[in-house]
């Protein structure tokens, strides 16, 4: 096993992985129509406009068991990203009907997030300009690599000039924000279902 620099190859294992973990930090195969609206918001964007600080723990035959993907700048990256990708995938899924809000389905929950990306505090964004999501699949987690990862990404924004980082959990994860504080993270904020972690670089 080791850490290197993703590639757009791995990008379909990323959006796998990134469905094994996205119910909380739990499995969530099976409860999606259409999977890959979580890979469109989580990794996607990472890969294909961050690629830079986009790292992956291989198995030695060089299959991705889990990344940490970040982006240098948020406030850059949300103008890039609502320039090239958004508009994409706001063609490809359609845009839930909100006056249906209430009797929204999961899929339809996580579009509307596709029509309306989500954003960092942007309060926040002078001390921790960069941001990150990290997953490992479970074989790989309480080993260590998840520290390995985050240090790998913080050194590569560090190198890049940034003087913090942050990352916005689900509230219900609390298993990543124990993580989060045992590799020096603290909260920064909080907002109905999230919590937000940050660490000075
Ligand atoms: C959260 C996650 C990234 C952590 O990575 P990991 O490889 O399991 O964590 P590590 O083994 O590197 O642990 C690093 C440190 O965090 C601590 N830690 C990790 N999980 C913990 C937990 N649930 N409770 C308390 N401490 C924990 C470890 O004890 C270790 O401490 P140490 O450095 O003092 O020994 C990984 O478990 C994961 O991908 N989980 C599912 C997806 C997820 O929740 N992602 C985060 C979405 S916001």
């Amino acid at each position: 096993m080791n850490i290197r620099l993703a590639s757009l190859e791995d990008e379909r294992t990323l959006y796998d992985i990134c469905v094994i973990t996205g119910d909380s930090g739990k499995d969530a195969t099976g409860i999606f129509d259409q999977p890959d609206l979580l890979g469109d918001i989580w990794v996607g964007p990472y890969l294909h406009l961050s690629a830079d600080h986009c790292y992956v723990v291989q198995s030695d035959e060089g299959v991705p068991l889990g990344y940490c993907i970040a982006t240098l700048d948020t406030t850059s990256f949300e103008t890039v990203t609502d320039a090239v990708w958004w508009p994409a995938k706001q063609a490809f899924y359609r845009k839930p009907d909100i006056s249906k809000q209430d009797s929204w389905s999961r899929d339809e929950r996580i579009a509307h997030l596709i029509h309306n990306p989500l954003r960092s505090p942007s309060e926040f964004l002078e001390e921790f300009p960069s941001h990150a999501h990290i997953n490992l699949v479970p074989e790989m987690q309480g080993k260590g690599w998840g520290k390995k990862l985050m240090q790998a990404m913080e050194d590569s924004l560090r190198s890049a000039g940034s003087q913090g980082v942050h990352l916005i959990l689900s509230a219900k994860n609390q298993n990543a924000l124990a993580f989060y504080k045992a590799v020096g993270y603290q909260i920064i904020f909080e907002r109905p279902g999230e919590i937000g972690v940050g660490k000075k670089l």
